[in-house]
């Protein structure tokens, strides 16, 4: 098969529930690679919209306003601004971080949801639903509490085990109660109608389109084809007054919403429509962002949204009148955080305490940091664990000691001993050719693994470029020629500041803010595609800086950290002070 072109590039991050603070584990599993990746083809001058926002729908946004006493509206808010904050300091790049409380995104929801209906793929049914007598409602979800029927776990909810991951109809929860503040009654069953999509029709369809994917990770397709062979209706209607409204002329859809999985990823779509309108002022302007074949559509997220990115929103698009379906589903394992007491891996948990907000790091490290650590130990192809020591060790011993180290040293000798200038390249030696030889190879590899959505290993191959060069510089030793021969020096010299020159593209992607002082620092200026594209930049490593060029005086890039204040920190966080 001839590979397809593509003109554009739509990259989504899964939308966080507005209903908690973002945490380490999100931004390794959903954020960082897709912004990694967003702003490689950004500095390749390739057309590229990246969109993201709040989840703000769902009955945890509501059971949260009823146990503080606020409107669902106010916990939304306080969690949407404080995210799209946390976002933006650590250099997350969208294009848009919209909100699923939009009227907007009401109209597109609707407008997917009537599509379906008027093309048979939405039924109705009745269910049976844990019904409390005492407050005269429905208990969607969580708002029931019971045993799970299938591990004994007693904090199941009404159809899903957080504990075993076991999904089942709500009759078979054991020992259920009610779970809101000022009701804990034990609920009875009752009928109510609901709107299911009718997943099993799309199967074919759905089949063939992960067959014609051979390239995804290895854990997306096992659990994408896990569910193809298994397919069953789905109900996409809640008993909640918190969600966007069934458009449906019947008095029965009018105490009930649309369920929040259904409408979050449309919100992808509602976020590119406000961009077209807020960028563009072109209310056509997102179109072919959604309905062009030429349009590559990646979607990144945690696996545990696999489900619902691979099979369920691809079928809601099939449904749809020309929406093209995600080209790759970047989904990533889970970042487990190391006990250094226990000496054992864990889960994440709130009621562990064990969790590191994205807003408490910030406070504490600059974002550079944040990012090469948990790129460095991406959860890619399995679980990662979070680790004091192991952040020190790699953030110090990898960033700082090689690749910061050996800027700094090539830049600081440089404007020494030659004017605050790019010396002659001179008569260069196999050696020095051979470096030069060395760097469009290397970048086009690092680019390669960023292509194939390999993260770790781009950044693996950054730091090798480090290494190698400092391999040269030792062997050169330009503090020793300085004495003898200013020229060899100036011949090594000049070869360093291309390497230094190299690495500022490079590390762009990873640690945007290293990137933009060293590119000040060497006068050269970055450029940033977007949208509309641009030119290459990125290939643009591979240009020589010219003999003569000022350099101003460097600074150090990427601070060391320092031991014992790592040491007080993982302590603060054994205390559970880190979220
Ligand atoms: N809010 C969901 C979660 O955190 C993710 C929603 S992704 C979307 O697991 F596509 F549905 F928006
Ligand atoms: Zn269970």
């Amino acid at each position: 098969m001839p590979e397809k072109t593509f003109e554009r590039t739509l990259v989504t991050s899964a939308l966080p529930y507005a209903n908690g603070y973002i945490h380490l584990g999100h931004i390794a599993g959903a954020y960082l690679p897709a912004d990694i990746f967003v702003r490689y083809k950004r500095q390749k001058g390739e057309k590229v919209l990246y969109v993201g926002g709040s989840d703000e729908h769902g009955v945890p946004v509501t059971l949260t306003a009823l146990r503080e006493g606020i409107t669902p509206k106010e916990v939304i808010d306080r969690y949407h601004t404080a995210n799209a904050e946390a976002f933006k300091r650590l250099g997350i790049s969208y294009d848009i971080y919209g909100r699923t409380s939009w009227p907007l995104h009401a109209d597109t929801t609707q407008a997917f949801f009537t599509r379906l209906n008027d093309t048979g793929y939405i039924h109705e049914d009745e269910m049976e639903l844990w019904y409390s007598e005492h407050l005269e409602r429905f208990l969607p979800d969580r708002y029931v509490s019971g045993t799970c029927p299938k591990c004994g776990y007693t904090g199941a909810n009404g159809d899903e085990c957080e504990s075993c991951g076991a999904q089942y109809s709500p009759h078979d929860l054991v020992s259920p109660r009610a779970n809101i503040p000022g009701d804990d009654s034990s609920p009875v069953l009752r009928k109510s109608k609901h709107w299911f999509l009718d997943l099993p029709k799309f199967k074919d369809r759905l089949k063939a389109y992960l067959d014609s994917h051979p390239e995804w990770r290895a854990n997306v397709r096992g659990i994408a084809y896990g569910w193809v062979e298994d397919l069953r209706s789905r109900c996409i209607t809640r008993d909640t007054d918190w969600g966007v409204t069934i458009p449906l002329d019947d008095p029965e859809a009018e105490g009930k919403r649309i369920y929040v999985w259904f409408d979050a990823p449309i919100g992808y779509v509602t976020n590119t429509r406000q961009w077209g309108l807020d960028v563009k002022g072109d209310d056509a302007a997102w179109e072919p962002w959604w309905k062009d074949e030429a349009t590559r559509l990646i979607h990144f997220i945690g696996k545990d949204n696999v489900p619902f990115h691979a099979i369920i929103f691809p079928a809601v698009l099939a449904g749809q009148d020309g929406f093209v379906l995600a080209d790759n589903v970047v989904g990533n394992e889970y970042l487990n955080i190391f006990n250094r007491k226990t000496g054992k891996e864990e889960k994440g948990s709130k009621s562990k305490g064990n969790m590191i907000s994205v807003k408490w790091m910030l406070e504490h490290f600059a974002p550079d940091i944040i990012r090469y650590y948990l790129c460095a130990n991406a959860p890619e192809s399995r679980d990662a664990a979070f680790d004091w020591d192991d952040l020190l060790k790699r953030y110090n011993g990898e960033i700082c000691d090689v690749v910061g180290n050996f800027i700094h040293r090539s830049l600081t000798m440089t404007v020494k001993n030659f004017d605050g200038q790019v010396p002659e390249a001179g008569n260069l030696d196999e050696e020095d050719r051979a470096l030069l030889d060395y760097l469009p190879t290397q970048i086009d590899a690092i680019g390669g693994a960023l292509e194939d959505f390999r993260f770790r290993l781009a950044l693996e191959r950054v730091i090798d470029l480090g290494r190698r060069a400092n391999v040269y510089f030792d062997a050169r030793q330009p503090w020793v020629t300085r004495k003898t021969d200013l020229a060899r020096t100036g011949s090594t010299l000049y070869a360093c500041c291309q390497v230094v020159h190299a690495l500022c593209h490079v590390l762009a992607p990873f640690t945007p803010d290293a990137a933009r002082t060293l590119s000040a620092i060497l006068g050269i200026h970055l450029p940033e595609g977007g949208p509309d594209g641009g030119v290459d930049g990125w290939n643009a490593g591979k240009n020589l800086l010219s003999p003569g060029a000022p350099l101003r005086k460097p600074t150090v890039l990427f601070p060391k950290l320092d031991k014992d204040r790592i040491a007080e920190l993982a302590e603060a966080h054994q205390r559970g002070e880190a979220f």
